[in-house]
């Protein structure tokens, strides 16, 4: 049966991060609903207009736009196996709709991973990130510095700092996590899915304790 892992946490935690390492090890496909966002709203598409203004302000996106999105990304045949969801679901509507969704691949939520880290953390970790142009793949100027500066080691191309990663954004997107994503906690702690994971570690000890929990 198709294993399905959603990473739940705070904007700049890490899930982007460990989302991507979990789904080489893994072997299930990665689907961020931010990374998706800024591909349409890179390619001029007609979703990207229709939610460009949602993420410069740092709120969420409509249920129902999201739900779409990401229902079409769901049934391409890379999903076959199972997916690592980063970002998504974000409200109580999107986590239903999730569960039936999945009801069609015979699957359901296996594990929530929830990475949590203070405050002050997140808005270092975020302000400080630098994301390759091309792929999305992550940097950060203190932490994880790409080998040659403003070039990404992967592919080559450049990376640039996210619009929504000023210091007045990121806290505005911390403030929306806490009003409307939160809630997700309590839902999966009482669906008996919730795994919490301490993100103020390093990148490799945030993987360890990761593939620890979910291979238990
Ligand atoms: P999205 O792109 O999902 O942003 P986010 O959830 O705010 O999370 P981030 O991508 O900022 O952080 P992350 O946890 O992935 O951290 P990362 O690994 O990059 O969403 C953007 C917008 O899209 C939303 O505001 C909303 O408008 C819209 N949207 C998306 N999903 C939606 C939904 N479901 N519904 C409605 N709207 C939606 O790491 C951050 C930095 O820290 C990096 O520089 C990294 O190198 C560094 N780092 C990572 N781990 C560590 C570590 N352990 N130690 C030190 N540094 C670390
Ligand atoms: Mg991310």
């Amino acid at each position: 049966m198709a294993t399905f892992i959603v990473l739940l946490g705070p904007p700049g935690v890490g899930k982007g991060t460990q989302a991507r390492i979990l789904s080489e090890t893994k072997k299930l496909a990665h689907i961020s609903s931010g990374d998706l966002f800024r591909e349409n709203i890179k390619n001029q598409t007609e979703l990207g207009k229709v939610v460009k203004s949602y993420l410069d302000k740092g709120e969420l996106v409509p249920d129902d736009v999201t739900i779409a999105m990401i229902r079409d990304r769901l049934f391409r045949p890379d999903c076959g196996a199972g997916a690592i969801l980063d970002g998504f679901p974000r409200t109580p509507a999107q986590a239903d709709a999730l569960e039936n969704m999945l009801k069609e691949f015979k699957g359901e939520v296996n594990a929530v991973p929830y990475i949590t880290a203070a405050e002050n953390i997140l808005v270092e970790r975020a302000s400080g990130r630098w994301t390759c142009r091309a792929h999305g793949h992550i940097y950060h100027e203190k932490f994880n510095p790409p080998k040659q500066t403003g070039v990404c080691d992967v592919d080559g191309s450049e990376v640039y700092q996210r619009e929504d990663d000023k210091v007045e954004t990121v806290t505005k997107r911390i403030r929306v996590y806490i009003e409307q994503t939160m809630p997700l906690v309590e839902y999966y702690r009482k669906a008996g899915k919730l795994i919490e994971i301490d993100g103020t570690q390093a990148v490799e000890d945030v993987t360890k304790a990761l593939l620890g929990a979910l291979n238990k």
